[in-house]
């Protein structure tokens, strides 16, 4: 069942490449239309939309962070990323043209699903990104698009993460295309290079050994720290969650631009630190900026773990570790940066002993609220 893996955990992290290819499959129609399993939305509709509001838990909405920078840059839609906890429990300001996106692996989250019925009762549209066929989430909404990721038997969600970023990435692009704000030749660029993911994918998840290296000296920290920028700033947050719940160690993810405004405080002597640097061909501002911030915290003694793209050189100097990844367009580049920490959060639970697949206190679906 594991096939040939001693977790279901490493299993899934090896499936995500087919995960990304699968979600991709047969979503494209011959006039670049996305192709929804489920569409009870008009495009009329879908072209009033004047804001976006994600609703999830946990690594779901972290991946609905990643579509935010997408979609608005791709759409000039404003975009909104709510726990649905959070959502359901307060008076949120939705209307007919608010497209709510509910993102869920199992589609049975009870506080997505009071958010979701919360949503449609004041007029909003809820499309579902969900990975579980005739779930609950995706029968309540009106449109659902399902990532098509297969079973996700370990607690830990891995290719279900990729699988729903890369679901976004498609409704990112379908409503720049219905809106307008894209030429077709610019949407067709853009699927080339998801198109071109799952082989990156594949080319990061082949560079375990060395991460799961590095993970097994680690095994006794305490406290381990993630920062990241634009699309890596959930990237942080998702590498420092997979190691809360996998290795019961401390972790933290900011925004590498809070560290001044608080958390450099943490940063230690021998502190480990992960940084995920963009691509050095995107914005340049960014990435010089994510430079200065790992010089920033090695100055004060931190172990600095840098995600940095093949080639980017300017990481040597202040990393202590280099993970490498793929060249790939900045927006889509948490497809590829989130690997490298979810390989080494199962690989120090590993080492500490624990149950990867199966962590403590944990249900794979929290059907309660
Ligand atoms: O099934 P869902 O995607 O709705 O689950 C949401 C969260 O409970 C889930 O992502 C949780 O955070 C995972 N354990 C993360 O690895």
């Amino acid at each position: 069942v594991k096939g040939g893996f001693e977790t279901f955990m490493n299993k899934e992290i090896h499936d995500q490449p087919q995960a990304v290819a699968d979600t991709l499959l047969g979503r494209v129609g011959e006039k670049g239309e996305l192709i929804l399993d489920e569409m009870r939305i008009s495009e009329t509709v879908m072209r009033s939309v004047d804001k976006i509001v994600v609703i999830a838990c946990g690594t779901a909405a972290y991946a609905g962070h990643v579509a935010k920078y997408a979609i608005e840059h791709w759409c000039r839609i404003p975009v909104e990323v709510e726990l649905a906890h959070e959502f359901r429990y307060r008076d949120p300001v939705v209307s007919e043209k608010t497209l709510v996106v509910a993102i869920s692996q199992s589609g049975e989250t009870m506080d997505t699903i009071m958010a979701v019925r919360h949503a449609r009762e004041q007029g909003a549209k809820v499309l579902a990104i969900v990975n579980t066929h005739g779930s609950t989430i995706a029968r309540e909404s009106d449109a659902v698009l399902y990532t098509h990721a297969g079973p996700e038997v370990a607690v830990a969600s891995t290719k279900a993460f990729l699988a729903q970023i890369t679901a976004c990435y498609l409704l990112g692009l379908y409503l720049a295309q219905l809106r307008g704000n894209k030429f077709p030749d610019e949407i067709a660029e853009d699927l080339e290079e998801l198109r071109l993911m799952p082989e990156r994918i594949q080319q990061v998840v082949d560079t375990e050994g060395h991460v799961q290296a590095v993970a097994r000296e680690l095994a006794e920290e305490r406290t381990v720290l993630f920062l990241g920028r634009h699309v890596g700033f959930p990237v942080a947050l998702e590498g420092a969650l997979k190691l809360k719940e996998l290795a019961y160690i401390h972790a933290e993810g900011f925004a590498a631009g809070e560290l001044k405004h608080g958390p450099i405080a943490l940063v230690e002597p021998g502190q480990p630190v992960f940084v995920i640097a963009p691509s050095p061909r995107g914005r340049d501002a960014l990435h010089a900026k994510v430079i200065s911030n790992i010089q920033e915290i090695r100055a004060r003694g931190a172990r600095t773990l840098v995600i940095a793209e093949e080639g980017d050189d300017a990481v040597e100097p202040f990393a202590d570790v280099v993970f490498r990844v793929p060249q790939t367009p900045t927006l889509l580049a948490p497809l590829v940066t989130v690997v490298p920490l979810q390989i080494f959060a199962a690989a120090l639970a590993t080492a500490k002993g624990l149950d990867v697949d199966q962590p403590r206190n944990l249900a794979k679906s929290v059907t309660v609220e």
